[in-house]
């Protein structure tokens, strides 16, 4: 971040009406996914008033998810929900889905943590992560399913990666609630296009050879935005719990404290801020292996 940018993000803050994602891209030269990170930050606390107005719309979607999820993949140990925001669907899904440990990713620290606040659920038995869907801090096969709802949406022209990490920590499948472009109609897809919504979501589905299928979604939280679910089918072992990774080299991490997680293979170190580890690579830190016994943070 420089000084410009600092004052930018700031005056953007106090504007209410304003279109972050549109802002940025007009007012400064970050890249795509930066854009989208901050253009979340800033709208931290938005989806947790929209719940507190429509309360029943919010169950209504949930409670279709999660019967997709029970007749399509049973009984399930571990779920990552990818692009929890502020979890105001993650905790209906946790509520929904029992005996499933539901672990939350977001590269919005400022979002997961309103979301935690908000709905009291620290140390209430759900994990949560501040990561890029492009790079998923988690072993291979770690959860049996990952779930979307709208978060591959700002994502346009990133599918194909985003689609390809939620498949490799997935054993058994995905479930992409997400915005339909071919079902959109006339109106919603120049909505999609005004703000880079994903477009390409199912060819990219068919010319990877991926065993889906597509149900339009019954409930929406807003009528400008339909979407569908793909439910799609991966036939992978899943492994015994989720393991989680240093994001740069994937190698595993062992917890020092509740501070800080480290990689002993990779020498780095990142912080964990009100329990929520931060696995990105630009809050790595290197500590090199030599120093490690002498550093009084490690037990
Ligand atoms: C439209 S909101 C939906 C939030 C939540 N799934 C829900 O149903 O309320 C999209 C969320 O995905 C997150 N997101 C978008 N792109 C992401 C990326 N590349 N990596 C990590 N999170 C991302 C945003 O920060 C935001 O919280």
């Amino acid at each position: 971040m420089n000084h410009s940018l600092i004052k930018l993000l700031n005056k953007l803050k106090s504007k209410k009406k304003t279109n972050f994602q549109l802002s940025l891209k007009k007012f400064s030269k970050l890249d795509k996914t930066k854009i989208i990170n901050f253009a979340y930050d800033l709208q931290a606390g938005n989806y947790i008033r929209d719940w507190e107005k429509k309360r029943q719309a919010y169950r209504s979607f949930s409670e279709e998810i999660i019967k997709v999820i029970n007749e399509n993949f049973g009984k399930l140990s571990y779920l990552l929900d990818c692009g929890c925001g502020e979890l105001t669907n993650t905790n209906l899904l946790k509520k929904g889905i029992k005996n499933t440990k539901v672990y939350g990713l977001d590269f919005s620290f400022n979002r997961i943590l309103a979301g935690i606040k908000y709905f009291n659920l620290k140390n209430k038995n759900l994990n949560f992560v501040c990561a890029t869907l492009k790079n998923i801090p988690f072993k291979d096969n770690s959860f049996e399913i990952s779930v979307t709802m709208h978060a591959i949406e700002p994502n346009n022209g990133e599918e194909e990666q985003i689609i390809k990490e939620l498949s490799r920590v997935s054993s058994r499948g995905l479930v992409l609630i997400e915005p339909d472009y071919k079902l959109a109609d006339i109106k919603q897809k120049q909505r999609m296009k005004k703000y880079g919504y994903t477009q390409k979501l199912e060819k990219i589905l068919i010319k990877k050879n991926f065993k889906y299928k597509k149900i339009p979604m019954k409930n929406f939280l807003s009528f400008k935005n339909k979407s569908s679910i793909y439910i799609i089918s991966l036939n992978k072992k899943k492994i015994k719990c989720p393991i989680m990774v240093e994001p740069i080299t994937k190698k595993s991490i062992n917890l020092i404290n509740s501070n800080y997680v480290y990689s002993k293979t990779s020498s780095l170190i990142y912080p964990i801020i009100e329990g929520v580890p931060i696995l990105k690579k630009e809050f790595a830190m290197l500590l090199p292996k030599n120093k490690i016994k002498k550093n009084v943070l490690l037990k």
